[in-house]
């Protein structure tokens, strides 16, 4: 089969697998880092470092000087598209993000005809990232998924059971629809956005697709990311998306189905056989390594690591965590299991 591409990342998302499993690491570029430490302590706040495309730019290669990925994913956070519409949204630091919570009132003050204009450095940040990257590395854009993000607009923070956000959708019905049809409007306009600025492929972090029922999975979690992939590529024909509803579980097979995402990210709860039993094989999958055991290294990392490279030999697989690295990962770990992953 003649290559799609000559980016293996890409070509793999695409569907043709790979000898090796190409390797991205989700949240490759932060604060385990300590050249990010020292950029961040530079710069006044963490949305000014994410909206000032120089800055974003050197965080974003960071990692990649270090290991040899094959893709550089964008800098920048899921919750610009908040901040883009209006909502205050803060970092503050060992605390997540804080939001002034939504509500109905709140909603209908969204402005959405500002948001991609505030969003312009993002896509600065991406021009310039296609003219630095060399030609076999995958550019990921990416955004959060509605409700995903939607969970930190009605909380104001993140939340084990985002229990503020599952009660708004059943209290508000109409209310939380219109914030999930702002979202849906949005990320279509910024991911076509992300695209004519020269990124390869997208993913849609659904980090929260958890703690949910057949109905709610379905109206909060399904059928607005279907709709996101079915509006971006009218802009944008064809255009390559990878899906991670985190915590998705035996709704897997039904989200990919519905979805048309090209490639599925695998939350590391999920196991291997049950993937390869209910996902069809020419389906790309992306994972699904828990960040833990990146901390902890050594054997506890090499034979999981292993153990999903083999449990995906007969499809196409990108190498990653099964969620974001964490800030007290050791580097000499991520050298170790990029040098794994390439073969050694
Ligand atoms: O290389 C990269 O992936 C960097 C780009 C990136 C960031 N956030 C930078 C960031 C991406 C892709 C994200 C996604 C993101 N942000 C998600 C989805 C992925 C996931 O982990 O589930 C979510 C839920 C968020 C929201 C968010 N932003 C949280 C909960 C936090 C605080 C805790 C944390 O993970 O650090 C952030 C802040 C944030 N986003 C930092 C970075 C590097 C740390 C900020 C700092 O420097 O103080």
């Amino acid at each position: 089969m003649a290559p799609v591409t000559h980016k293996p990342l890409l070509a793999t998302v695409l569907g043709q697998r790979q000898e090796r499993p190409p390797i991205w690491i989700m949240r490759q570029a932060g604060r385990y880092l300590p050249e990010y430490r020292q950029t961040r302590a530079q710069t006044g706040g963490f949305l000014e470092l994410c909206y000032t495309p120089e800055l974003a730019v050197e965080v974003t290669l960071q990692p990649l000087r270090r290991f040899d990925l094959d893709a550089a994913i964008l800098f920048s956070d899921i919750l610009v598209i908040p901040d883009a519409l209006g909502q205050s949204v803060r970092f503050a630091t060992g605390e997540g993000p804080l939001l002034d919570p939504l509500d109905e009132k709140g909603i209908d003050g969204l402005d959405r005809d500002r948001a991609i204009a505030h969003l312009a450095p993002v896509f600065e940040t991406l021009r310039r990232l296609r003219a630095a990257l060399p030609p076999e590395k995958t550019l990921i854009g990416f955004c959060g998924a509605p409700w995903t993000v939607a969970t930190y607009m009605l909380g104001g923070r993140g939340s084990p059971d985002q229990w503020a956000a599952r009660r708004f959708a059943l209290e508000h019905p109409q209310a939380f629809d219109r914030l999930i049809d702002i979202l849906v409007d949005t990320s279509i306009d910024y991911l076509a956005a992300q695209f004519e600025a020269g990124a390869d492929v997208v993913q849609l972090f659904e980090s929260w697709a958890l703690n949910l029922d057949d109905a709610s999975f379905f109206r909060q979690v399904m059928d607005p990311n279907r709709r996101i992939v079915e509006g971006l590529r009218q802009r944008v024909p064809d255009a390559p998306v990878i899906g991670f509803p985190r915590g998705a579980a035996g709704n897997l097979r039904r989200f990919s189905e519905a979805t048309g995402v090209n490639a599925l990210g695998i939350d590391f709860a999920t196991p291997i056989d049950f993937v390869n039993a209910h996902l069809p094989p020419e389906l790309a999958v992306q994972g699904n390594l828990d960040p833990l055991r990146l901390v902890v290294g050594g054997e506890a990392m090499e034979r999981q690591a292993r153990a999903i490279i083999e449990g995906f030999a007969n499809r196409p697989h990108i190498f990653n965590l099964g969620h974001g690295i964490v800030p007290e990962t050791p580097i000499a770990h991520v050298e170790r299991l990029v040098e794994l992953v390439k073969g050694g």
